[in-house]
């Protein structure tokens, strides 16, 4: 993307919601420039457009980006952090329509929605939580819904090392909450609720300039209009 694309336009739109805060500012600008998740959900949803619940929203970035790029769709946040939800919230409010957030537990919400997005949250789960987390949203699926994640996972690379030590950063700083696992799953732990036939499955990294070992899932449920 070079400084006059219509990405650029988009980040320094999203990173001037959060001017309160020089270091929430940078932070964003940095995220959104660096990070290659909200362009790959961009590119899947518009394939199949479909009302959306995005859990462990953070502070909404993926709805706003979405909405820059013109995707219309409803799209529900959810977040265990109210400080966050709030910010979210109150930005929507002002800037947006279609677009609500919620303070919610990944292990307590009811995955209803066509389209299910899930980016680097898995690892704050406990296997048995990440495991009925994943079978209901693979129950709830409905023909031509998608489920998108994007997570690290647990291997033996450098890249995992450096995921490990910032999940240890963010949590000292306070960005995350301190106190929960640390989980990191295995693409087979992501994807083995999604295998028992009626999905089709893409599986790639995708960690763009960041150094860590994210990969990108995408599992779509056979049959609706678009087959
Ligand atoms: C690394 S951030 C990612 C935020 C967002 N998905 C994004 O990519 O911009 C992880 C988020 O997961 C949230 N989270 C952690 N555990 C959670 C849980 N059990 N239920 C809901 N959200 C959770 C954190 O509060 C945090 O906002």
């Amino acid at each position: 993307m070079t400084e006059s694309s219509p990405d650029a336009r988009v980040i320094e739109k999203i990173a001037g919601f959060f001017q309160d805060s020089r270091w929430l500012q940078g932070y964003v600008r940095g995220k959104l420039r660096a990070d290659p998740a909200y362009r790959a959900v961009l590119t899947e949803l518009r394939r199949r457009p479909q009302p959306v619940l995005d859990i462990g929203c953070g502070l909404g970035l993926l709805s706003f980006y979405l909405r820059e790029h013109g995707f219309a769709e409803p799209i529900l946040g959810v977040d265990l952090d109210g400080s966050k939800i709030g910010r979210a919230a109150a930005i929507a409010a002002r800037e947006y329509e279609g677009l609500r957030f919620s303070v919610c537990d990944a292990r307590e919400v009811s995955p209803d929605f066509s389209a299910v997005v899930m980016l680097d949250v898995l690892h704050y789960l406990e296997d048995d939580s990440r495991r009925r987390l994943l079978e209901a949203i693979a129950a709830k699926a409905s023909p031509g819904g998608l489920v998108l994640i994007r997570n690290a996972t647990k291997d033996r690379s450098l890249r995992y090392a450096l995921t490990y030590l910032e999940e240890l950063f963010v949590r000292a700083i306070g960005w995350i909450p301190g106190g929960g696992i640390i989980n990191f799953p295995t693409p087979d732990a992501v994807a083995s609720a999604f295998r028992h036939g009626g999905f089709a499955e893409e599986i790639r990294p995708l960690w763009g300039r960041t150094p860590f070992s994210s990969h990108y899932f995408v599992f779509r449920r056979i049959g609706g209009d678009s087959e």
